[in-house]
């Protein structure tokens, strides 16, 4: 008897031990997506870190289709917008997590001259060019292949936007890596080759929201912007050209500020963009990474923070969602249920020479950084 109570004891001794050492791994897993148009099979990647975010990415417009990572209570939900199949995003997809370029944002009139040369750019937003046209990158099938090392997991896909696709100049390869470590922070990083001057701005066009599954608009949410100065638009929402300080008006959060308190005041730039839709000027730019803006949910307590090496950040709040894109779960993405943090070169820099260049030449590489890191408050 007193044998047999000995041998449970150690085997329950054992079990416990196991379950002490049976922490959460961190993984990369590659499963079918679906077929793209062209017929190109599209994958799905979901990768998972030792504390059990778990992030998914597709080879189809480098997207990341959905972002889960804890409220203050380890309550795990998602925070991202998107689609559960990929045949919506072959239909009617703005931009959800997607990787935009080759230009991110708007370049009037789809026109621009580099040395010399005017170049006709597709025209997909007005008279203006956005997000790379008709078929930016967030429309193509990049190549991908998971990266492990020892405290993160990733992956890397590439794809060749021809000379002349879109109306651009040069044979533009890019490579973005996407990767999660273990302090909770999804990286993404870019870089591009040309073989003739053309410009480059790549972003990622994710929509968050961190209530969690999207339970409510993100206008309770708070934001924090690091810069003094804006850049104002027009009606089409191109730069005029001026730097405006941000002081006295509803575009400045610099200083932590709730989304819904400024978004609705009597203000030409909020009209022109039905909202916030409009670049920052960020503080300190200097070309290391640096933390630039933050968001944070009081419900939840989630905060995410935003850091990067790039001049400029598009705070879009999700003006143009009308309830018509029905996501994950059947929900309906309506009004500003999902705002993007979009990390940049300024818009329209290639008609504005005094805003930072974005021309990449021959035998130099486009190199950026951008970070965005999951915390609870
Ligand atoms: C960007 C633009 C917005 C809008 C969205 C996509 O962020 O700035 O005006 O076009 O993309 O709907």
């Amino acid at each position: 008897m007193r044998l047999l109570s000995l041998m449970m004891l150690f085997s329950s001794l054992i079990i416990l031990s196991g379950c002490a050492s049976n922490k959460i791994q961190m993984d990369i897993k590659k499963d079918t997506f679906g077929k793209a148009g062209n017929g190109r099979q599209v994958d799905i990647y979901t990768l998972t870190n030792a504390n059990g975010i778990q992030v998914r990415i597709t080879n189809y417009g480098a997207v990341v289709q959905s972002l889960i990572v804890p409220d203050r209570d380890g309550k795990y939900e998602d925070v991202v917008l998107g689609y559960d199949k990929l045949e919506d995003y072959l239909k009617d997809s703005p931009y959800f997590g997607a990787i935009v370029g080759r230009y991110g944002n708007r370049i009037a009139k789809g026109k621009f001259t580099l040395d010399g040369v005017e170049y006709t750019l597709a025209t997909n937003n007005g008279a203006n060019h956005l997000h790379g046209g008709l078929t930016g990158l967030d429309k193509v099938v990049w190549d991908a292949k998971p990266v492990k090392k020892e405290n993160e997991v990733g992956v890397e896909l590439t794809c060749l936007s021809k000379d002349g696709e879109e109306g651009y100049p040069g044979n533009l390869q890019s490579t973005v890596v996407y990767t999660l470590n273990n302090a909770n922070e999804l990286h993404i990083e870019y870089t591009s080759s040309t073989d003739k001057a053309t410009p480059v701005n790549l972003t990622h066009h994710g929509y968050f929201n961190l209530s969690g599954n999207c339970k409510t608009d993100i206008l309770s949410h708070e934001i924090w912007i690091n810069a003094d100065y804006f850049t104002p638009v027009d009606e089409g929402l191109i730069p005029t050209g001026e730097l405006r300080s941000v002081k006295g008006t509803p575009m400045n959060l610099a200083i932590p500020a709730v989304i819904g308190a400024g978004i609705n005041e009597d203000d030409r730039q909020l009209k022109y963009g039905l909202g916030y839709d409009h670049n920052w000027v960020l503080n300190d730019v200097d070309g290391t990474m640096k933390l630039q803006a933050s968001l944070y949910e009081p419900v939840s307590g989630r905060m995410m923070e935003v850091y990067t090496v790039e001049p400029g950040l598009q705070f879009y709040s999700g003006n143009f969602l009308d309830g018509s894109n029905v996501g994950k779960s059947g929900k309906e993405y309506k009004h500003r249920y999902g705002l993007c943090l979009e990390t940049q070169h300024y818009p329209d820099s290639p008609n504005k020479p005094e805003f930072p260049s974005t021309v990449l030449r021959p035998g130099e590489t486009y190199h950026t950084k951008t970070i965005y890191k999951f915390t609870v408050k």
